[in-house]
């Protein structure tokens, strides 16, 4: 499929209406629906699910401590139009096809508001959830996380962005308005029609697949858009909503010799970093939120691209002289640091891989065991824990938790094969710390391959049973998903 670049511009979301109720809470609706809507200006209009009208969701914008409660409606069809594998965990053909749960990410919920994978309904009921986002302003994001088939669903397009603001943001004077752009980027894959193709393994016992990358970039529900802006200062907010693609941001003009414009990063997943960290590149993985501000005030009259790696994903058309250039602020926000020394446990989780005869990926796990065996992680509330991820496999993993928030201690690579046949751990560098654009506040921590990372994270919140998984969503359905309980 060849597609013209840069012909669609740029959506940019809708705000949820919130209505006010008696109790002061503000309330909202929210329907997931089948839709059909272009995704290129030369294609016809896809088949997709969202929480919306269109492709790009409602924006669900909070004040931090500021309640709010959404009804979620599942009004999709009964059937699915991607392949489901009913051989997956919780997936069995006598449960209705299409289930469906949404997941605030990022979001600091009691249990029951959490969206846990079991906690789906099926087309025609309802859920109406709470959340009372007692934490700091940052940029949530929306999706599905239905048992076995949230990798479906939110390829399918169920997913949206929700951002919480306060007083310590609102003091920065950052961009706002039309000048903080929501940016959520994902791949997709077409038919020759123009409909969402999605892999499959070739058995269809088994149809799941490890992971895989579309062709297609997606961005706000285009496929390679162009954005007008004014030459100034923009502020983006980013996520990641691919099943399983890294992507890979810099923004540059084109041409021989062009070099990558600064990318201010202010924030990451669960709030401002204490400074600015100026970065050329930012990798980030799926789930992961990247804040950044980018200066075009120098490039009035020209066309600047955001690429991932070498492809140019987004075209800037800038225009010509602006009132106000505004200003990358040089202190961002007080942060407290943990100590390693008040962690009360330190756990260790393997991240591991088994393969077929062939070689084909059969299952994913997370210290050898599957979704459903009994909780062994049952964290104190009120106490700092670090938990080292040992990844034992070939693939970097985003590693998520939900609930809580951390912060990265530092990596370091080990000998695999000595930890695998001796149970030996043998480090062969030494440790290295987060980046600066991912050394504030985190809830995905990238683990790269024969690496041990390792998080600071406190429980705080609620107590109950929540999970942790890896974030590449076919890895999640099979099965590198666990429970974790805080106990009291
Ligand atoms: Cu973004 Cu368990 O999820
Ligand atoms: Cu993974």
């Amino acid at each position: 499929l060849e597609l013209p670049p840069f012909v669609d511009a740029l959506p940019l979301p809708e705000k949820a209406p919130l209505v006010h109720s008696a109790k002061g809470t503000k309330k909202l609706q929210i329907r997931m629906r089948e839709i059909h809507v272009p995704v290129h200006r030369d294609l016809p209009p896809t088949r997709m699910w969202s929480y919306g009208d269109t492709a790009l969701a409602p924006l669900i914008e909070a004040r931090a401590h500021q309640p709010i409660e959404i009804e979620w409606v599942n009004d999709l069809p009964a059937t699915h139009f991607l392949p489901v594998d009913h051989s997956l965990h919780g997936c069995g053909r006598e449960l209705p096809e299409v289930r469906a749960i949404a997941h605030v990410h990022g979001a600091r919920v009691p249990r029951k508001d959490d969206g846990y994978p079991d906690d789906w309904f099926a087309p025609g009921k309802s859920l109406t959830c709470h959340y009372p986002l007692k934490q700091d302003a940052t940029a949530l994001w929306y999706h599905d996380h239905a048992m076995g088939l949230s990798r479906l669903n939110v390829y399918a397009g169920l997913f949206g962005m929700f951002l919480i603001r306060d007083e310590a943001e609102d003091r920065l004077g950052l961009p706002s308005g039309k000048y903080e752009v929501p940016l959520i980027f994902y791949d997709r894959d077409f038919s020759n029609d123009g409909q969402f193709f999605y892999p499959t393994s070739g058995d269809p016992e088994h149809p799941w697949v490890s992971e895989f990358a579309g062709d297609a970039i997606l961005i706000n529900g285009k496929i390679r858009p162009y954005f007008e802006i004014e030459p100034r200062l923009y502020r983006f907010r980013m996520v990641n909503v691919a099943n399983s693609r890294f992507f890979r941001l810099s923004v540059a003009e084109t041409g021989r010799g062009t070099v990558a414009m600064p990318l201010r990063v202010i924030g990451g997943d669960q709030g401002m970093l204490e400074a600015p960290a100026e970065m050329k590149v930012v990798t980030f993985a799926p789930g992961e939120r990247v804040d950044v501000l980018v200066d075009f005030s120098g490039a009035a009259g020209k066309k600047v691209y955001l690429r991932n790696g070498a492809l140019e994903v987004m075209e800037f058309r800038v225009g010509g002289p602006t009132t106000e250039a505004g200003s990358v602020p040089a202190v961002l926000r007080k942060m407290d640091r943990l100590q390693e020394s008040s962690a009360v446990k330190t756990r260790t989780v393997t991240l591991n891989e088994y393969r077929d005869k062939v070689g084909n990926s059969m299952v994913m796990l997370l210290n050898r065991m599957h979704w459903h065996e009994p909780v062994t992680e049952t964290p104190r509330l009120n106490t700092t824990e670090i938990w080292e991820f040992v990844n034992l496999t070939e693939d970097v993993h985003p590693m998520h938790l939900h609930l809580v928030r951390f912060q990265i201690l530092d990596r370091r690579t080990f000998d695999t094969f000595e930890y695998i046949m001796h149970k030996e751990l043998k480090f062969t560098a030494p440790a290295v710390k987060p980046e600066a654009w991912e050394a504030g506040w985190k809830d995905v921590v990238q683990c790269s391959a024969g690496v041990i990372t390792r998080v600071l994270i406190r429980f705080e919140g609620y107590t109950g049973k929540y999970l942790y998984h890896c974030h590449i969503l076919e890895h999640e359905a099979n099965d590198m998903m666990r429970p974790f309980e805080v106990v009291s």
